[in-house]
């Protein structure tokens, strides 16, 4: 293998957390009604079933800040790997709500587990001016796998009628159950996946680091990273490695930011709740399905517009398009709503450039910013603050959209979108730095402020 094909083979690997990160995240929206009468849910049953994966990745990005630094990159996302596959399994053949509630859960602490592992391993292997490219597989990796769990849902169901298993007869198993597929490629694929550099310098395993960059990098390149990552090594041990100095406060204040006015432009709501909304609107029902693939695939697509400009032009371009595109789409989404003009297309094609502006931008960029701007011995808690505070904020958007949606009327939750992402427009115009191209060991000091 040469060097490009090994550090894609590597990266393309590790980005399938970001796919079991999607399809975990997206299965349940099939599930649930089945699940529902199965177990005869009440309502706090059910709110129980879909906040249980939610607190599994709480308690999964939590785990990862305490675990990486001690047992690896690799292994950790092996254990990432294994809660997949545990939970797919447990989750279609759990004999009780109990069960399918505690399986659910061991699926969120792989989603959680992942969505900071990932990244952050293809951050410390991606060459510096492939980083951001990389990074958005991951990304293209999450959107992939909400794609795949809409599709797969909707052939379970089609086939579920003239089923005689019982993983037919009780389509909601065979959608849990599907979820093993990827997770055993995945497991499989990360055998050949080696130990970040990064990592084994840290804990002073230098000739193992240096041997593994000799396989992904031409000598040259592979002598130069070696030596800057020694480098900084070394310069860490004479400066506080507390979160608060200045060289992580600054980034830490960025990452914290972007991670939750991401999750407050509505994302999850406009994909989750999105054809509540178009029924809302008058839209027939049945095209609920058919909008969410849709949403999925223009998501999906989008993505390839990060992967092909992330290096090229930047990721604070990124940020400035898409948030700017981001602004116009709901506040027009919100007129139309205000005006009661939501029949028609025109909502749907505003929807469609809402996605498209958030899939190039936010979406991708705060995975990467988040992934690439703390130095090396601080990076794991970085990242794992950073990622928890995304993951609240993914609660809260789910706990207080349905409630906002009622209370004050779809129009006016479209602008509170537009409002945080105009926050997110103006920060990112201010004080996000540019990080295109630069080494992580540059990012150790870019941060610091200036005397
Ligand atoms: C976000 C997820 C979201 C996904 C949609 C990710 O960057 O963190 O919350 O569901 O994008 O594509």
């Amino acid at each position: 293998m040469n060097f490009n094909k090994r550090i894609n083979y590597i990266c393309f690997a590790v980005a399938l957390g970001g796919l079991l990160f999607g399809f975990d995240t997206a299965v349940i929206s099939g599930a649930i009604s089945f699940v529902k009468t199965q177990f005869s849910l009440d309502t706090v049953a059910e709110g129980w079933m879909v906040s249980s994966g939610l607190l599994g990745s709480i308690i999964g990005v939590f785990a990862t800040g305490i675990i990486s630094d001690k047992i690896g990159r690799k292994k950790t996302i092996i254990v990432a790997a294994i809660m997949f596959l545990l939970s797919g399994f447990g989750c279609g053949f759990a004999s009780s709500f109990t069960l399918l509630v505690i399986a659910r859960m061991i699926g969120g602490i792989g989603v959680g587990m992942a969505s900071v592992i990932s990244p952050m391993y293809i951050s410390e292997f991606a060459p510096a001016d492939k980083r951001g490219r990389m990074v958005a597989y991951y990304q293209l990796a999450i959107t992939l796998g909400i794609l795949l769990a809409y599709l797969s849902n909707a052939y379970i169901l089609s086939i579920s009628d003239n089923g005689t298993s019982e993983l037919l007869q009780q389509p909601w198993r065979g959608m849990f159950v599907v979820m093993c597929i990827p997770s055993l490629l995945f497991l499989l694929m990360l055998v050949k996946v080696p130990e970040s550099p990064r990592w084994l310098v840290e804990i002073n395993r230098q000739q193992e680091a240096q041997k593994i960059l000799y396989t992904v990098r031409p000598k040259a390149a592979a002598d130069k990273e070696f030596n800057d990552i020694l480098h900084a090594k070394s310069r860490a041990k004479t400066t506080s490695v507390s979160l608060l100095h200045p060289s992580v406060r600054i980034p830490l204040i960025i990452g914290i930011v972007l991670a939750v006015l991401q999750q407050f432009s509505g994302i999850n709501a406009i994909i989750y709740y999105g054809p509540n909304i178009f029924q809302s609107a008058g839209l027939d029902s049945s095209n609920a399905l058919m909008f969410q693939v849709i949403i999925g695939t223009v998501n999906f697509l989008s993505t390839i517009i990060a992967i092909a400009y992330a290096d090229k032009y930047g990721r604070k371009f990124l940020l400035k398009t898409g948030l700017t595109g981001i602004i116009i789409s709901l506040i027009l989404c919100g007129i139309l709503f205000y005006t009661n003009h939501t029949q028609g297309y025109l909502l749907l094609v505003l929807m469609m450039l809402y996605i498209i502006c958030f899939a190039f931008s936010i979406g991708p960029v705060t995975w990467i910013i988040i992934n690439e701007i703390f130095p090396t011995h601080v990076r794991v808690k970085a990242v794992t603050v950073c990622t928890m505070a995304l993951w609240i904020a993914v609660w809260l958007v789910g706990q207080f959209f349905p409630w906002l949606l009622e209370k004050a009327g779809p129009a006016f939750t479209f602008w509170a979108f537009a409002i945080f992402s105009l926050i997110n427009l103006l920060f990112s115009l201010t004080v996000v730095k540019e990080t295109k191209g630069k080494t992580l060991e540059e990012m150790d000091t870019a941060f610091v402020a200036p005397h």
